[in-house]
C-alpha cells in the first residue's frame, strides 16, 4: 500500500474524452487515489428511479487500467432538482423560518425520511453494481456532514427532536427539571409542545438550545450511519469513512469517531494567515485522536488558492508541499486535494486543483508531480505512530454552551483552547486530544482549557488522575455547570475545587465597550505579565498563589498550584498573553518531566513520528536545524540535515526534512 496521493474526481463536468487524458495526466502526478462521485447523484439517478451507470462503469474501469484506487462517494450529498421539486419537504429550514432551496448543494433536512429513503435506495444500488469492482478501495460516504446546514428547524426536524427528546428523558417532567423550565414559563405538559429552538423574542432555553445541538449532531450522524449499515451489509470487507471538518461545531466527532473505519478530514487552512500552519497543526492532532492514534487521511486541501474566502490568496511556491508534509508528520497516511481538474463552470471554478486551467505547464502541476514522485517513495511512514505525553480535553458539549448568549462574557472556545496548544507546539511537544471522561492515566500533564458543562464523572476522572500521580491544568469557566447546564453551587467546579484547592466567589471579565480593542490587565508573582478576557474573585483555599491580579482585583488570585497526593493540579483563572503561557506551560512541563522533539526555532516545527523526526520550517527564510542523522528526502543533500554526522543544517524556506536520527543510524 502506498501513501495515498489524489483527491476528488468530478468527471462529469467534462465530456468523455476527456477523461482518458485525466488517468494519463494522473499517471504522471503519481496519483494513487481518486475520490469519485461525491456530487453525482443527479448524473446516476437523473429521474426518480432511473439510474444512469454506464458513465460511472467507464470512469472506474479507467482508473483501474491506470492503476487509480477509487475511493468511491456514495453521492448523497447533493440532491438532484427533481428529488427536491417533486419532494419539496426534504427541504431544510432556518430558525427564522427561511426554506433553504435547490441550485446549490446539500440542500435536505438531515431528518427528512423521504431524503433518507432516497438516499439509501441510491447507496444499495451503487454497492450492488460496484461491491466488486476491482477499483474499489474504500467508501466515502456523503461529504463533509453539515457542512452548509448543521441544524435544520423543519416541521421534519421538529418531530424527529421530540422522538430524540422522548427517548433521552422517558417522561415530561425529567425534561422539565433537566431544561429548568420552572424559569419564564416554560413547562411543558407533552413532548408534543416542543419546538427545535426557533427564532423567538429573546434568549432561547440554554438546555433546550444545547440538547438541540446534541440532536443536530446525531441526526446527521444517522444519516451516516443508515448509508453505512447498508455498505456494510453489502460489502462488508470495504472500509467506509466520511470527511471531517477539523474543529467543525456542527458535529460532535467524538461521537462520529467510533464509526469511521479510518478517519479523513478536510483542511483549508488560510495561506494569508500567519498563523495557519500552527491550527493546521492542531486539527492534525485531533484527526489522529479521534482514530485513537490510528493513521488518517487528509481527505481534501487546495493546491493553492479557495474561492471562498473573500479574497483568495494562492499558497506561494513549495507552501503546499509543506502543509502535506505536516499532515503526515501527524499521523496521515494519505494526502489528497479538492480537485483533480480545475472546473471550467459551476460555484467552484476558481478553486485551485491539482490540474490547473492553465494545464500541467504550470508551477502548480510541477509541485504537485515533484509531491507525488517523493510521498511514492515514503512506505516506510505508513502505519507508525506517534506518542504523546501531553493531552489537552476537548469537549463539544462546552463549546456549545460556553458560547450560547446570556453568558459572562463572549469567550471563543477553540481559541482558548488554541492558545495552549499553540505553546506546547512552539515547544514542540507532541499533543493528544482526549474527550472528556476517558481515561488521562499514563500522559504526563493533561490540560482541561475551559471545561464548561461537566458531569460529576468527567471531573472524577480528572481529579483521580491529579491525586494520583498526574499533572493537571485547569483554566477559568470549568466545572461551571453539569451536562444539564445546571449551575454547580458552591464555588462551581465540583470534585475539582479540592483537588485545586480553590474556589471561584464571582466572575470578572475584562470587558471592553470596543470589541477591536480588548482591555488587558496584569498579573504579578511568581509568573508576572499580561493578561486579557477574563478574571475572576477566586480563593485559594489550599494551594499556593502564583500570581495574583493587579488594580481593582488587587491581591485576588489569579494562578495557583496545589501538590496533590502524588501529582500537581494548577489552575488558571485568566486568560494570559502568550508569554505568560509560555511560563506557565514551561513549569507545567518541568514539573511533569516532559520535552520536546527539539528546542524552540521560530518558525520550525519537529514531530517525532515511529522512529523519525520531521522537521519544517514554515517560514519564509532559511533556519537552522540541530538535528544529526540522515534526511530520507535528501540522504546528504542540501536542505536537509546532511549525512549522519551533520548536526547544524540550513532548512531553506518551506522547506521539509525527515531524518532518521543519528542513533538509529547507527544502531
Ligand atoms: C469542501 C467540499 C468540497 C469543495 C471544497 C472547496 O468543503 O467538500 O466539495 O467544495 O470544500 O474548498
Amino acid at each position: 500500500m502506498p501513501i495515498w496521493f489524489g483527491g476528488d474526481y468530478n468527471p462529469e463536468q467534462w465530456p468523455s474524452d476527456v477523461w482518458a487524458e485525466d488517468v494519463t495526466l494522473m499517471q504522471r502526478a503519481g496519483v494513487t487515489m481518486a475520490t469519485v462521485g461525491v456530487f453525482s447523484w443527479a448524473k446516476l439517478e437523473p429521474r426518480e428511479g432511473e439510474f444512469e451507470f454506464g458513465w460511472l462503469d467507464e470512469v472506474l474501469d479507467g482508473l483501474h487500467a491506470g492503476g487509480i484506487r477509487v475511493d468511491l462517494a456514495t453521492a448523497t450529498a447533493s440532491p438532484p432538482p427533481w428529488l427536491t421539486h417533486a419532494y419539496p419537504e426534504v427541504l431544510p429550514v432556518t430558525a427564522e423560518g427561511v426554506t433553504l432551496g435547490g441550485g446549490s448543494r446539500q440542500q435536505y433536512s438531515p431528518s427528512s425520511p423521504v431524503y433518507r429513503r432516497f438516499a439509501t435506495r441510491l447507496v444499495r444500488q451503487l454497492a450492488e453494481r460496484y461491491g466488486e469492482h476491482p477499483a474499489l478501495e474504500m467508501w466515502h460516504i456523503g461529504n463533509e456532514y453539515g457542512c452548509h446546514v448543521s441544524h435544520d428547524y423543519s416541521d421534519v426536524a421538529a418531530a424527529a427532536f421530540r422522538l430524540w427528546l422522548q427517548e433521552k428523558y422517558g417522561d415530561i417532567g425529567a425534561l422539565n427539571f433537566a431544561w429548568g423550565t420552572g424559569f419564564w414559563s416554560q413547562q411543558y405538559a407533552d413532548f408534543e409542545e416542543i419546538y427545535p429552538p426557533r427564532a423567538a423574542p429573546t434568549y432561547l432555553n440554554p438546555t433546550q438550545l444545547l440538547d438541540f445541538d446534541r440532536f443536530s449532531s446525531r441526526q446527521l450522524l444517522e444519516c451516516y450511519l443508515d448509508e453505512k449499515r447498508i455498505l456494510r451489509e453489502l460489502t462488508p470487507q470495504i472500509p467506509v469513512t466520511t470527511n471531517f471538518m477539523g474543529f467543525f461545531k456542527g458535529a460532535d466527532y467524538w461521537e462520529w469517531a467510533p464509526h469511521v473505519d479510518i478517519v479523513s478530514n478536510d483542511n483549508y487552512p488560510d495561506p494569508a494567515d500567519p498563523e495557519s500552519s500552527q491550527t493546521a497543526a492542531m486539527v492534525c492532532d485531533l484527526m489522529r485522536s479521534l482514530g485513537g492514534g490510528a493513521p488518517w487521511i487528509l481527505m481534501e486541501q487546495a493546491t493553492s488558492a479557495v474561492n471562498w474566502r473573500t479574497s483568495n490568496a494562492p499558497k506561494r511556491p513549495h507552501h503546499m508541499r509543506a502543509g502535506s508534509y505536516q499532515a503526515v508528520a501527524r499521523g496521515a497516511d494519505g494526502i489528497l486535494f479538492f480537485q483533480w481538474r480545475q472546473s471550467v463552470a459551476g460555484a467552484e471554478k476558481f478553486h485551485s486543483a491539482l490540474l490547473p486551467h492553465a494545464g500541467p505547464q504550470t508551477r502548480v502541476f510541477r509541485e504537485v508531480e515533484e509531491l507525488g514522485a517523493e510521498l511514492a517513495g515514503l512506505g516506510e511512514v505508513l502505519g507508525s505512530r506517534l506518542t504523546a505525553h501531553v493531552a489537552i480535553v476537548f469537549d463539544w458539549a462546552s463549546w456549545w454552551s460556553l458560547e450560547q448568549e446570556a453568558t459572562p462574557a463572549d469567550i471563543d472556545y477553540v481559541k482558548h483552547v488554541f492558545s495552549w496548544y499553540r505553546e506546547l507546539l512552539r515547544r514542540n511537544v507532541a499533543v493528544d486530544f482526549v474527550k472528556p471522561g476517558a481515561s488521562v492515566d499514563g500522559y504526563k500533564a493533561v490540560l482541561v482549557p475551559a471545561l464548561f458543562a461537566a458531569s460529576t464523572s468527567d471531573l472524577a476522572v480528572l481529579s483521580d488522575y491529579a491525586e494520583h500521580g498526574g499533572n493537571l491544568l485547569v483554566t477559568f469557566q470549568s466545572g461551571i455547570t453539569d451536562e444539564n447546564l445546571h449551575i454547580t453551587e458552591g464555588g462551581y467546579l465540583g470534585s475539582l475545587q479540592k483537588t485545586l484547592g480553590i474556589t471561584v466567589e464571582e466572575f470578572a471579565p475584562l470587558a471592553s465597550a470596543d470589541p477591536n480593542a480588548p482591555v488587558e490587565s496584569v498579573i504579578e508573582g511568581e509568573i508576572s505579565g499580561s493578561v486579557a478576557v477574563w478574571r475572576e474573585y477566586l480563593h485559594a483555599d489550599d494551594a499556593q498563589i502564583l500570581a495574583s491580579f493587579v488594580d481593582d482585583l488587587a491581591g485576588w488570585p489569579a494562578i495557583t498550584r496545589r501538590q496533590t497526593a502524588e501529582g500537581t493540579a494548577w489552575y488558571v483563572g485568566t486568560w494570559p498573553s502568550a508569554a505568560v503561557i509560555e511560563s506557565i506551560v514551561g513549569a507545567l512541563l518541568e514539573t511533569a518531566g516532559v520535552d520536546g522533539v527539539l528546542d524552540p526555532v521560530p518558525g520550525l516545527e519537529a514531530v517525532r513520528r515511529g522512529e523519525l523526526v520531521f522537521a519544517l520550517n514554515h517560514g519564509w527564510s532559511p533556519v537552522e536545524l540541530s538535528l544529526s542523522g540522515t534526511d530520507i528526502l535528501s540522504p546528504g543533500g542540501a536542505g536537509g540535515a546532511g549525512g549522519a554526522e551533520g548536526t547544524k543544517h540550513a532548512l531553506e524556506a518551506q522547506g521539509v526534512a525527515i531524518v532518521v536520527p543519528a542513533a538509529e543510524v547507527a544502531g
